[in-house]
């Protein structure tokens, strides 16, 4: 069961693993981009409400779950639990203690650990007996050029071992490029002076880029990087974005859908290789 499952980033890394059997999320935009992509909509449901009955009788043996990562953000409230946006994931918690699955995953931003939130969590693993293993992985080491630095929390019945972390040269940005380049991603002159100084700057030869996120699409510093080319300074466009996360070729985004929401859908996301990996602990 996925959720909180965005684009789908956990049902691409199960690959041939299983299947997901039910998949939650309560935007819009995101449920139309997932079943755009995966041929299924997951259900557009309010995960704070979401009743015990409804969750056990699915009998998933499997949860896994990216919630909001703002209350734990370097740059957000530091509130944890205490932030409106942890709700659902509190009241999964409760409902962990009811009905539990076999294996959980939980993905977030590093400041998740030794959190409240890890805290309570750690306790409703252990309450059920289940054994617990806590991972930081970067996509920068799994060949990608490419940075998204995130926590990962897996809990099993199954004893679980560690798998070595992979150590992959990353290739260079030319590769994850479009093949024709988009005339409006090219930031004009006035705006491309102002910012200038604090953007992280990038060129098709480097083997690295920022991590991009939820804002990439109206925000310059801090945001993720900027590739320079001859022509000028531009965003990295949605696709490519998608493709540094490994998301398959091919994938793409209901036509209506503003190219910020693109940017804020791929800004949530995950890093396919890296969740593909977090996986083969189970
Ligand atoms: C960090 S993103 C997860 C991204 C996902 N792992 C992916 O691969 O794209 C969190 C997602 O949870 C959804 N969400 C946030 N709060 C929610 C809630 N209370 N109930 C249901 N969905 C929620 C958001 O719409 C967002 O798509």
């Amino acid at each position: 069961m996925e959720l909180f499952s965005g684009l789908g980033g956990w049902r691409c890394a199960l690959r041939d693993r299983g299947s997901v059997i039910a998949a939650y999320d309560v935007s819009e935009a995101a449920n139309a981009t997932y079943a755009l992509n995966h041929g299924c909509e997951p259900r557009a449901r309010e995960l704070a409400t979401l009743p015990v009955e409804e969750l056990a009788g699915l009998a998933a043996d499997t949860w896994v779950m990216s919630p909001p990562c703002q209350p734990f953000c370097r740059m957000g409230n530091h509130q944890g639990l205490g932030d409106q946006r942890s709700r659902a994931f509190r009241h999964l918690m409760d409902l962990f203690r009811q009905a539990p699955p076999d294996h959980l995953v939980v993905e977030n931003v590093e400041g998740f650990l030794g959190s409240d939130a890890h805290a309570l969590l750690s306790e409703r693993i252990h309450a059920h007996g289940m054994h617990q293993l806590d991972l930081q992985a970067c996509p920068s080491r799994f060949g990608l050029p490419n940075r998204r630095p995130r926590a990962f929390i897996v809990a099993s019945r199954k004893s679980i071992e560690p798998c070595p972390l992979p150590d992959l040269p990353p290739t260079s940005l030319a590769g994850y490029l479009d093949a024709a380049e988009v005339d409006g991603l090219y930031l004009k002159p006035d705006i491309l002076a102002r910012h200038r100084p604090g953007l992280d700057l990038v060129e098709p030869g480097d083997v690295r880029s920022a991590c991009f996120i939820g804002g990439y699409g109206r925000r310059y510093v801090g945001s993720g990087s900027f590739l320079k080319t001859e022509r000028g300074v531009r965003r990295f466009s949605p696709s490519e974005v998608a493709r540094l996360l490994g998301l398959p070729e091919g994938f793409r985004f209901p036509e209506q859908l503003s190219l910020e929401i693109r940017y804020r859908l791929l800004g949530n996301g995950l890093s396919i290789p890296v969740a593909a990996w977090v996986l083969d602990h189970l």
